[in-house]
């Protein structure tokens, strides 16, 4: 073989250990041809509906038609999908903006959606993005609060970009989206880094999907998927309902407020050997650095699973403050539950509570001395939208 055939064979059977490694979410193997020719094989640590929904997006990029139309007798415009009478006219207290890859609406990139729209404006300015990939990094400045994503569901619609800490010159640069402004709101969408996941020890590696940086948001139905560092909640009150959270490394972290209702953490990391006793991942590193920053992470019915032997949280600062209430938990959870970072001092100022969960992971025998078994009092502040301040700002679903 030449030196040019091995190398391609080589990338091939990494390409399928990877998908092997990656088990629960291991895509269907009859998609690996496909996914060779354009994905980068990255892609193959999400699951299998992304990977299949990159592929479709991909094949409409290239052929810009709809599948019906193969069929004889059945001619259907690719930009027949939308809903009738779309988009609505805009009201004095609602403009509509719609982005759609295949140029079927005003733009084509959701970017370019949120350029148009006014700054500070004081209306709801919805940006609808139709079913696809968008591969684009996005910014929402602060001068442009009051946007909402509308998608058409998290596993059809999806913003994806791939830079990592190196390539962005820190992590807190390196989201596929990046939230500055106030009042944001994403529904039935997914947010997406799909660069590498790191190897153990790697430098430089962590790729962020989105960054929340802007006070008031709230996400309802929406999917956040990477590796190391998906999820950076950074600052200000955010509240997220029914979202799916996949990562491997303190895949949600950040010193926001935040609120997560009945959402699915998914992990990662690399499966671990019976009787082995690392640990190679953390759901949470909530970054409180003193007890006079009003930041916190609290999770209600929630539940957690996936692969590797994971932590609940570790403290990424001195105040690090997390509650766990109502949640799942299934073994890969370790029993010790939370890490103080290695630092002993913290154990005295760290908030790591857990009350009424359920599950092999929150089984309390061994859990670290410094967590709580929250008693009914303590848990109350940790278990409604109040949390958050949601009377002040939170809309319903359906009107916001
Ligand atoms: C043509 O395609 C449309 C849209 O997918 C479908 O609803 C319809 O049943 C098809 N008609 C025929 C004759 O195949
Ligand atoms: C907005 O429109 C509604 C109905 O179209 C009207 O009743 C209301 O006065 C308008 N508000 C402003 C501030 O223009
Ligand atoms: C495109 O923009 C024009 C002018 O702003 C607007 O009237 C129209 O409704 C928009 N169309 C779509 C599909 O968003
Ligand atoms: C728009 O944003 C401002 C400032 O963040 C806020 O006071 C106002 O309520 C928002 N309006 C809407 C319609 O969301
Ligand atoms: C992102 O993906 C593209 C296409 O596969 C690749 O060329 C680029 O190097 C990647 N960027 C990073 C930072 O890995
Ligand atoms: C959109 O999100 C809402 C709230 O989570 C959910 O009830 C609804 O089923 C989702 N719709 C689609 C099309 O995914
Ligand atoms: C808890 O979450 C599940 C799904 O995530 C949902 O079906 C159920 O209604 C939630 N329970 C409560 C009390 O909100
Ligand atoms: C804890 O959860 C169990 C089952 O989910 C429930 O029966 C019990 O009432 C809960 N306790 C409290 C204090 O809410
Ligand atoms: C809950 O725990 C706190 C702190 O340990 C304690 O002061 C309080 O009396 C407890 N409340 C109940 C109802 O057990
Ligand atoms: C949330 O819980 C607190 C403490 O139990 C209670 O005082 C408050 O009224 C509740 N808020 C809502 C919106 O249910």
């Amino acid at each position: 073989m030449s030196p040019n055939k091995l190398n391609s064979l080589a990338i091939l059977l990494g390409l399928v250990a990877a998908l092997e490694s990656t088990n629960l979410f291991t895509p269907n193997r009859l998609f690996i041809k496909p996914l060779v020719s354009f994905v980068p094989s990255t892609l193959c640590s999400l699951p299998f509906f992304i990977t299949s929904l990159i592929r479709r997006s991909h094949r409409h990029g290239h052929h810009h038609h709809h599948p019906d139309e193969d069929k004889p007798g059945n001619k259907t415009n690719i930009c027949d999908n939308f809903p009738p009478d779309f988009p609505p006219p805009d009201t004095n207290t609602t403009s509509f903006f719609c982005v759609d890859r295949n140029g079927c609406c005003n733009f084509t990139t959701v970017q370019a959606a949120v350029d148009a729209v006014g700054v500070m404006s004081s209306k709801r300015n919805i940006v609808w993005i139709n079913n696809g990939v968008y591969f684009e990094k996005v910014m929402i400045p602060k001068t442009k609060p009051n946007i909402t994503f509308q998608g058409q569901g998290y596993t059809s619609t999806a913003i994806v970009w791939n830079d990592t800490a190196n390539s962005a010159h820190g992590t807190f640069y390196s989201g596929s989206v990046q939230i500055f402004a106030t009042n944001f709101i994403a529904k039935n969408l997914s947010f997406m880094n799909a660069a590498p996941m790191p190897v153990p020890g790697a430098v430089g590696a962590q790729a962020v999907a989105i960054r929340i940086a802007g006070d008031q948001a709230a996400f309802w139905g929406c999917g956040f998927f990477g590796a190391q560092d998906t999820l950076h909640d950074d600052r200000g009150r955010h509240y997220f309902r029914d979202c799916y959270v996949q990562g491997s490394i303190d895949f949600i972290f950040g010193n926001a407020k935040s609120m997560y209702q009945n959402c699915r953490l998914v992990s990662i990391a690399s499966p671990v050997a019976e009787g082995t006793k690392g640990i190679n991942g953390a759901v949470t590193a909530q970054g409180r650095a003193s007890k006079d920053e009003n930041s916190g992470f609290a999770f209600v019915n929630c539940s957690i699973g996936g692969t590797g032997r994971i932590w609940l949280g570790r403290a990424w600062r001195p105040f690090s403050t997390v509650v766990f209430s109502f949640t799942a938990m299934s073994d890969i959870i370790a029993p010790e539950g939370w890490n103080d970072f290695n630092d002993p001092a913290r154990d005295q100022s760290i908030f790591y509570g857990e009350y009424n969960c359920s599950g092999d992971g929150a089984n309390a025998a061994a859990r670290a001395i410094y967590a709580q078994r929250l008693n009914d009092t303590q848990a109350s502040p940790f278990l409604n939208v109040s949390f958050i301040d949601a009377d002040q700002w939170l809309q319903p679903f359906t009107t916001s």
